[in-house]
């Protein structure tokens, strides 16, 4: 089946025809938020599907649902509980009611660079997280990079002070929020899919995302401009029931996780050039995008870090530490 096709069936609220799928295989339903293309974790979604219906043909077949389709990330840890869908990755920024841990992630200034990111998530520590939510009965596949954040309002924002009295969109996250407000600004947490009309309309001034979320959803043409500040990481967890996964053979199960971690493994190995690529579009489009000078970004790292202090306690100290050692 076409990833195209299914996005089509969802988008049209046309009843999914029974063929899509071959009687007797194993529907494996992947919801997502963002763009199908041009996007790390859609790229990666729609080369997962490729993999699984070619290779695991007549046993198991995959349906991508992107842009919050069929479910946005508030409710899709509900539907794979329920079994109405079977594989979901949203950012680790919105597993707060299920575990604090994630929260290393959201560190303002932690990780360096994506290959630190490597690091920290193929050691024991990042693997040993992928288990946090267990007792919910989910279970964490591995991660699905996108990259750091930058921050764009409606008006320049060369140091921190700039975005003072702003209101800014952030994921469902309490560190996104500590961080605004170390800025002397305000957060609202908003869904993926309210952001550009939020931007657009003047219920927000500002958001922060990485340069695929910015160029796939359009936020650069409703704000002033962007700022590089790479202030924060935003990655994903996929995500399934355990539940489901026992229930598949165990021979059916290995093949899924392993074509699952090649994918993964090759779309992670290529999200910052895919990033890299949405921020020359962005620039090709017309969108301003502001560089720090190395005084100037000192002033973001300056005003951010005091936020690390009121997590610490949530996330563990040994964590925070394997993540810090990850930059070397
Ligand atoms: C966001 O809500 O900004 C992101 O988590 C969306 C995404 O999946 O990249």
């Amino acid at each position: 089946l076409a990833a195209a096709a299914a996005a089509s069936f969802a988008f049209t609220g046309v009843a999914q025809a029974a063929d899509e799928c071959a009687d007797g295989e194993i529907v494996i339903k992947f919801s997502h938020v963002v763009s199908a293309q041009g996007h790390p974790k859609g790229e990666m979604a729609s080369a997962l599907a490729d993999r699984i219906n070619s290779e695991m043909d007549g046993t198991a077949c995959m349906q991508v649902f992107p842009s919050s389709q069929l479910f946005d990330d508030n409710k899709v840890m509900e539907a794979l509980l329920l079994g109405d869908v079977q594989l979901a990755a949203p950012s680790l920024s919105k597993f707060e009611s299920y575990t604090l841990k994630y929260r290393v992630f959201d560190l303002p200034f932690l990780f360096s660079n994506m290959d630190a990111v490597t690091t920290f998530t193929k050691g024991d520590k990042g693997q040993e997280l992928l288990g946090a939510m267990s007792e919910y009965g989910f279970v964490g596949l591995g991660y699905v990079f996108n990259g750091l954040k930058q921050f764009s309002a409606n008006k320049p924002l060369n140091v921190p002070t700039d975005a003072a009295g702003l209101k800014f969109r952030v994921q469902t996250s309490d560190v996104a929020v500590a961080m605004i407000e170390a800025m002397g600004a305000n957060a609202q947490k908003l869904a993926f899919k309210e952001v550009y009309g939020a931007l657009q309309t003047g219920v927000v001034d500002g958001q922060e995302n990485t340069w695929s979320n910015i160029y796939t959803k359009k936020f650069f043409e409703v704000q002033d401009g962007t700022t590089e500040t790479n202030h924060q990481l935003l990655t994903y967890l996929a995500v399934t029931s355990q539940e489901w996964l026992d229930s598949l053979e165990p021979g059916v199960r290995d093949q899924f996780v392993k074509i699952f971690t090649e994918v993964s493994d090759e779309y992670n190995q290529r999200a910052a050039s895919i990033n890299e690529d949405n921020k020359k579009q962005i620039m090709d489009a017309g969108g301003v995008v502001r560089n720090l000078t190395p005084e100037q970004r000192n002033e973001w790292v300056e005003t951010m870090k005091p936020v690390w202090d009121q997590f610490r306690d949530d996330i563990g100290q040994d964590v925070i530490d394997a993540a810090v050692a990850s930059n070397k």
